[in-house]
């Protein structure tokens, strides 16, 4: 489903999105460049209960964080060359190790994400005072029972 929302909402959002998540959910975070995934992070992790901020994991792919509610896996893979790379950083031991990972540009190993995830797509919306505002897209992809119970869970509706 898709919604056109403020940054305030969006960060209302992601804090539900936090709420939400439970052990090996895989949030997979989508958009151009400066739409907002990691604005999302940030907001998700302290919402999880991760108290330092969350940093760049550009240069390293990924951080983790084991101060939350469950560990949390920040993946940042924009600098990957290729999806097969993800596996030399131990990927399946972290989305297998009963905590939450948020992979931002994961449309770059979108053959390597498991078989259910969430997919969250951050999209500019061109319009005069539009800069503040981003279509969000929101799907459970491979479940629509728990697409249903997530949608209703964070109150996304039109
Ligand atoms: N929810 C938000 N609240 C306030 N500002 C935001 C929000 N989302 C994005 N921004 C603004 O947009 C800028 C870029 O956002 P962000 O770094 O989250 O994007 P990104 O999608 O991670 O970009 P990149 O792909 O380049 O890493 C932020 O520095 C901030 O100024
Ligand atoms: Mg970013």
């Amino acid at each position: 489903m898709k919604k056109r929302m403020s940054f305030e909402e969006i960060d209302e959002f992601a804090k539900k999105m936090a709420d939400y998540a439970t052990e090996n959910t895989v949030i997979a975070l989508i958009g151009d460049l400066g739409t907002g995934k990691t604005t999302f992070s940030k907001t998700f992790a302290k919402a999880f209960g991760i108290k330092e901020n969350l940093k760049s994991p550009t240069f390293n792919y990924v951080l983790e964080y084991t101060d939350g509610r469950l560990p949390l896996y920040h993946f940042d893979v924009y600098r990957m060359g290729s999806a097969e790379e993800i596996y030399e950083i131990g990927y399946e031991d972290y989305i297998n190790n009963d905590g939450v990972a948020l992979i931002e540009w994961a449309n770059i190993i979108e053959t390597e994400l498991p078989k259910k995830y969430i997919r969250i797509e951050f999209s500019y919306i061109y319009c005069d005072e539009c800069e503040n505002i981003r279509e969000i897209e929101l799907e459970y992809i491979g479940d629509t029972k728990k697409e249903e119970e997530m949608l209703e869970y964070v109150g996304f509706s039109n």
